[in-house]
């Protein structure tokens, strides 16, 4: 538990909107201060902080919370972890208290120390005399040197199942913690514990502080899987990390390269492309685009040349492209992928790929025209729609005019008429858009498909009324306060599920040491904390937060609650109800719509 002094001070000393503007640009208007969001792409800022409450929100992706939150989303931090990052800027000591929650939850800290041992004993394991041989022979055949070997720290596991796990036992890590790091499974059989990895080539997976967090482990046999892979632990999600980032951030002011596999990066990084890296047994996430962004405004994708390398290569086009990032293919041939092709046509050849790397619409190009039959005019009638359709996303008008162009070149046809199928597609995305805008909104103030507080639509009155109460005290803690001393307020006031969470830890934190927004962090997620900002957000945005008002909604709640409408509201009934009137209001609101309720 990190106390609230503690999380004080850092926010004291490192207000949001200082830590926000070292990643963002921010412009200020009036009280607030606007930039784009990083966590979505967007062209009209709608990210905005608020120095009166430390706050950020998002009015376009929603994301939200405090200077905290905001760390741990930018540096894909967990709670303690963005604490530390933040306390270490500002000169904040936080003792160093890695007791965990629960004598069942095995720490961060605990997985990192036992990862490190084990990839020393894989090391250890790959250079012994006897039983590194089978491992030492599979590198060697590879063209491994052994400064490359060295250089990543790729080690040998056994095969045994006992052996790592007896060495980690000797080490002082119990079978808990062993299992927690997934180096051991536990047997349906008889229970006990056994290697996971076992005769594999070790990759060490190594995060950009240095920790080791996962390993990756390939056969040397043909034996399946050709790969295993850790799943994720509190120290490693498979979905934020990259293979072999520790090196390549020293080498990707320019540009990285982005690969498939483990064995491609290395190869590349032994030829002197040092800003490979790749992905880890997954396809490419969001949450990698943004790593991307934050360390290279360039990406040559390098995938393997089959069919789902280049499907593959679409999806990150989509997300890096996203992120921000100025996103490229390259395409090896006489090889199916990096490695084979470095290792027949060497590094000279391989950085013309580079220089000759295609963006997007090249590449989209290439893929419709291999697609259809081009001697025939439906197919090609059919494949220049395609690119329309595609034309039709491109926000900059100047960009979709250098793609009109290009189509129009590249199919032998009236620029004018490409134009008019771009404008008329682009016109019905519009519409459709505007349409499911409507209906997310009416889903949205209506409750229905919440999935912070499902139980919202069953009672939105009366979750309404909780929300106004907790975003007050949200607002002013000092009202929370006055609340618990004067027992206005209890547990059974909150009546839907995710209000009277909320409530109970501010409740318990109050007691305890004092509550304080940061303290959220620790124990609801992005999405929660989101809401939780969102409730302070609708009090700040109103002129009078006294605490008559205050008085008065706890007021309003209570009648309610003794009303026991709760119960009425809780029939289908009315819940439609509320969906219609909310219907009417924002339709009539929509300016030029004439709305007639039959
Ligand atoms: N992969 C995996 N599990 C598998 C197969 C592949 O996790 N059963 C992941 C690994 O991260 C691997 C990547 O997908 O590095 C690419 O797979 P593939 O192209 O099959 O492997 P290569 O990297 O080419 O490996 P090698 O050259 O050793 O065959
Ligand atoms: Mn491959």
């Amino acid at each position: 538990m990190i106390s609230k002094e503690i999380i004080e001070d850092i926010k004291f000393r490192m207000p949001i909107e200082d830590v926000v503007s070292t990643y963002v640009r921010l412009r200020r208007g009036g009280s607030t201060l606007k930039g784009l969001c990083p966590f979505h792409s967007e062209k009209t800022p709608s990210f905005t902080v608020f120095p009166s409450t430390q706050n950020f929100y998002c009015f376009g992706c929603g994301a939200s919370g405090d200077v905290i939150s905001f760390i741990m989303k930018e540096e894909n931090l967990e709670y303690p972890d963005a604490i530390r990052f933040l306390a270490a800027k500002c000169g904040v000591t936080v003792p160093d208290d890695d007791r965990p929650s629960s004598p069942d939850v095995v720490t961060r800290k605990r997985i990192l120390e036992i990862n490190k041992c084990a990839a020393k004993y894989f090391w250890d394991c790959l250079n012994d005399n006897e039983l590194g041989r089978p491992g030492r022979e599979y590198l060697r055949d590879r063209q491994l040197s052994s400064s490359t070997v060295r250089h990543f720290g790729i080690g040998y596991s056994p095969n045994s199942f006992s052996s790592l796990h007896v060495h980690l036992n000797k080490s002082g890590f119990s079978d808990r913690e062993i299992v927690a790091a997934n180096l051991g499974t536990i047997s349906s059989k008889n229970g006990k514990v056994y290697d996971f990895f076992r005769g594999r080539v070790m990759f060490p997976i190594i995060d950009v502080s240095g920790n080791v967090v996962a390993f990756g482990g390939r056969v040397i046999d043909g034996s399946e899987p050709k790969y295993l892979n850790s799943s994720d632990t509190p120290a490693f999600k498979k979905s934020r990390h990259l293979f072999a980032l520790n090196f390549a951030r020293q080498h990707c002011q320019e540009q990285l390269i982005l690969c498939e596999g483990y064995m491609d990066v290395i190869s590349l990084h032994a030829a002197g492309f040092e800003n490979a890296v790749a992905t880890l047994g997954t396809a490419i996430t969001p949450e990698h685009a943004r790593i991307f962004k934050k360390y290279s405004p360039k990406c040559i994708i390098s995938y393997d040349a089959d069919q789902a390398g280049q499907r593959a290569a679409e999806r990150a086009f989509q997300l890096l492209g996203d992120a921000g990032v100025d996103a490229r293919l390259l395409k090896v041939y006489d090889a199916k992928d990096p490695d084979e092709f470095i290792k027949k046509h060497g590094a000279a050849a391989f950085r013309k790929l580079l220089d000759d790397s295609k963006p997007r619409f090249e590449f989209k190009i290439d893929t419709v025209k291999a697609k259809y039959n081009l001697n025939d005019p439906d197919d090609v009638n059919r494949a220049i729609n395609e690119l329309c359709a595609f034309v039709a996303t491109v926000y900059s008008p100047v960009q979709r005019e250098l793609y009109v162009d290009r189509i129009a070149k590249e199919f032998n046809v009236k620029k004018n008429n490409v134009l008019t199928e771009v404008e008329s597609i682009a016109k019905r995305h519009a519409r459709e858009n505007k349409k499911n805008e409507a209906s997310n909104l009416i889903m949205k103030t209506s409750g229905v498909g919440d999935r912070v507080n499902p139980d919202y639509a069953r009672m939105p009155k009366y979750a309404k009324l909780e929300e106004t109460v907790l975003g007050l005290m949200l607002f002013h803690n000092e009202y929370l306060e006055t609340a618990l001393k004067e027992g206005l307020l209890t547990e059974k006031h909150f009546q839907t599920g995710f209000n009277r969470r909320l409530f109970v830890f501010m409740k318990e934190e109050q007691e305890r040491d004092g509550f304080e927004f940061g303290l959220l962090n620790a124990s609801f997620s992005s999405e929660e904390i989101s809401r939780v900002s969102y409730m302070m957000l609708q009090r700040q945005r109103l002129a009078d937060n006294s605490e008559s008002v205050f008085r008065q909604s706890v007021a309003s709640l209570l009648e309610e609650y003794e009303k026991g409408v709760t119960a009425k509201e809780g029939s289908l009934e009315a819940l439609i109800d509320s969906c219609e009137t909310r219907k009417t209001k924002i339709l009539r609101s929509q300016k030029g719509t004439r709305y007639e309720r039959k």
